[in-house]
């Protein structure tokens, strides 16, 4: 009875979550035109998977025959699919169930569909999710953790594996196959006994879906819960002890995907707490998992206190450790050589790395970029780092060959984006946040893929209209296409840009305040505070200027670069605008292109970013029609908030730098309507 009645509520509960507004994302569509299925004799749980996501979502002819085949085929990677006429062929179940969403997507979002191959750029396309196992997320905006809780700790429901099938079958959808269960800043428990059951737990509900667990580890455990002496990788007991734990989760997980480890960076421990390199720390990882074709990824992600230049750092710890990895680890490496920011270079170590597996890693959660308030499709700012040019092979090496084996021999090829996702209905937080899940998904399917296609088969499955809508030739009403979505499209397009102009133009970075990254903070040094923790070690405003001087009269940063980037970055008058004050210390009335001073440049940079978010809001107020009653109001809510921010990250940064330039703000352009001091005010009692 007891069982009965706890089934009956947990369908109660999920039945209801699936009636608020968003948490389908782009899995709305629910037909009901018949099509018939044919498979080969064996059923697995994958295929039946597939087989009901066609009967579920099939628009094409009523009546139609559509073919699963598994079929040998050296064309194919392990995960890709050929589209043909009769249906889908792949070597795998994974590869049939990839293609059958592919198959939907193009009939829902009205792409073609013609005999084709699709090959994922990259074989493991993880979601990195900063979840602590007291159910709070590291950065997260959207709720606690859908894996971890606070009560009732390790006890899995119901509730919790529909959640968790739910989330596997979204990622599934985008072709997502990895998903690193907790926080890179891991807690040794996570190697206790508990926990793995709880991992196992997991991994067998995201399995069908292909999606394999990962978990992060603290490099301490052997000695925090292990009862070793040391966490010396060199030191014997500690690597059986690691060989013993891979066996114990392999053993629960056959298919468990490795580590991604975090080690001497922001006082997580590492092997050089022992006088050992990262090589020697991740190569011990490697060879505990490599008997079960487990991977390491570990991160660059490393800085101290003491170096001039936070920037330059990852690139001189780890090219001098070329070449003397396994070949199961791989270097995890963030966009750019700081810290996920509005705008950054590429991490000049991309490419770097001549004789070692590189990944990327991208952030999906919006750290930096206005949490799950602001509307930021993040989408642009990937696909500008995958597309830029390292010329470490010559033309064209650009960051996405680089990285996904066609520029150099990687044996595994990888990809990771910090999750955005939580325990809130909507997933996400922000309904627009979704996209840039998707968007992740997307490119790490298909690092060529533009930002404007994704966006646009995003919004199609998002916010598909009425099937009244939808024209018999399988094309959305003109009525939709013009009103709706081309200019929510623009807005997407347009957003990561305004935020850049509204937060940090022109290459600054990092001036967010202080812990929270929400608003400005560029004032910011308390006494005896780590100066690379604090913005003026980052924008370096003086009398006589403004920007973090990397040329080879600073900290030489640019050196790291490849020609002909080095020259173009060192040179003021040929670096890019977008980077300027990111390479340069520059006079206040230093000459830009556009023939203004760089102080009025600033200045209506800041104005264009403010005016853009206001132009957001007039787009959504106008689209209103086509959108339900509570995404709807939830966005204009959300952009309201956006545009009071964008105002004071406007004001607080042009009045702050005003006390350096002295210079008065171009008169053209709208008055601060806050004060400074009352500014910094707010933003210190907030943070008391
Ligand atoms: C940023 C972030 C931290 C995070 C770190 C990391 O610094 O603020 O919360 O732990 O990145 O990527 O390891």
């Amino acid at each position: 009875m007891k069982t009965v009645v706890s089934f009956l509520l947990s369908l109660v509960t999920v039945i209801s979550m699936q009636a608020q507004k968003g948490h389908e994302l782009w899995l709305r569509v629910k037909s009901s035109v018949p099509v018939n299925v044919i498979t080969g004799k064996t059923m697995s749980p994958t295929l039946a998977i597939a087989k009901q996501e066609l009967a579920d979502g099939w628009q094409g002819k009523s009546g139609a025959t559509v073919t699963l085949t598994i079929k040998k085929d050296k064309a194919l990677k392990t995960d890709g699919f050929r589209l043909t006429a009769a249906g889908v062929e792949a070597n795998t179940d994974f590869g049939l169930l990839y293609g059958v969403y592919e198959l939907l997507r193009r009939q829902q979002t009205g792409q073609p569909i013609k005999e084709e191959i699709f090959n994922p750029s990259y074989d493991v396309r993880t979601l990195n999710h900063w979840d602590n196992l007291n159910g709070s997320i590291e950065r997260g905006y959207a709720g606690n953790s859908i894996f971890w809780r606070k009560d009732s700790a390790f006890v899995v429901t119901e509730k919790d594996k529909q959640l968790w099938k739910e989330y596997a079958r979204a990622n599934a959808s985008i072709g997502i196959n990895g998903a690193v269960l907790n926080n890179v800043n891991a807690s040794p428990t996570m190697m206790s006994a508990d926990v793995l059951n709880r991992t196992k737990a997991i991994a067998e509900v995201l399995r069908p879906y292909g999606v394999k667990a990962y978990l992060s580890v603290n490099f301490s455990s052997p000695k925090v819960i292990g009862g070793v002496a040391t966490s010396d990788p060199l030191d014997p007991a500690v690597a059986k002890w690691w060989k013993d734990k891979a066996k114990e989760i392999y053993t629960l997980i056959p298919d468990f995907g490795g580590f991604l480890v975090k080690a001497n960076s922001e006082g997580q421990p590492g092997p050089q707490d022992f006088g050992r390199t990262h090589a020697d720390g991740a190569n011990m990882l490697a060879d505990a998992v490599k008997p079960y074709g487990g991977i390491i990824m570990w991160r660059a992600f490393v800085y101290s206190p003491n170096d001039k230049d936070r920037a330059k750092q990852a690139y001189n710890e780890f090219v001098p450790l070329d070449g003397q990895f396994r070949d199961n680890v791989i270097i995890q490496i963030k966009n750019g050589p700081i810290d996920f920011q509005p705008r950054e270079p590429f991490s000049p170590l991309f490419g770097a790395l001549k004789k070692t597996s590189e990944m990327v890693e991208f952030q999906i959660t919006q750290e930096y970029l206005g949490h799950s308030i602001h509307l930021v499709y993040l989408s642009p700012m990937w696909e500008e780092c995958l597309q830029s040019d390292t010329y470490q092979q010559g033309i064209g090496s650009t960051v996405a060959k680089v990285t996904d084996g066609s520029v150099y021999n990687q044996k595994y090829t990888a990809i990771a984006g910090v999750s955005n996702v939580g325990l809130d209905t909507n997933w996400t937080g922000h309904d627009f946040a979704q996209s840039n899940w998707y968007a992740f998904g997307r490119l790490a399917w298909n690092n060529n893929l533009s930002s404007e296609q994704i966006a646009d088969e995003w919004i199609k499955q998002t916010f598909y209209p009425a099937s009244s809508d939808i024209n018999n030739s399988g094309l959305y009403s003109v009525d939709w296409r013009d009103n709706f979505l081309i200019p929510v499209k623009q807005m997407m397009m347009d957003s990561r840009e305004a935020a850049v102009d509204y937060m940090t133009p022109l290459g600054l970075h990092h001036i967010m305040s202080a812990n929270e990254h929400y608003g400005p903070g560029p004032w910011w040094a308390p006494a005896r505070t780590r100066p690379d923790w604090t913005p003026p070690y980052y924008h370096q405003a003086a009398a006589n200027g403004i920007g973090f001087d990397r040329t080879k009269k600073g900290s030489d940063a640019v050196e790291q670069y490849k020609e002909p980037l080095a020259s173009l970055f060192n040179d003021p008058q040929k670096c890019p605008d977008a980077f300027l004050l990111w390479f340069h210390h520059l006079p206040w009335d230093f000459k830009m292109k556009s023939g203004r001073t760089l102080w009025d440049e600033m200045a209506y940079k800041y104005e264009k970013g403010v005016n853009e978010v206001r132009e957001f809001q007039k787009t959504w107020d106008r689209v209103e029609k086509y959108v339900d009653t509570a995404r709807f109001a939830s966005v204009q809510r959300k952009l309201r908030s956006q545009v009071t921010n964008a105002v004071l990250w406007k004001d607080a940064c042009l009045l702050y730098f005003q006390t350096f330039s002295k210079m008065p703000i171009p008169y053209d352009i709208e008055r601060p309507v806050q004060n400074l001091n009352e500014i910094i005010a707010n933003d210190s009692r907030r943070r008391n």
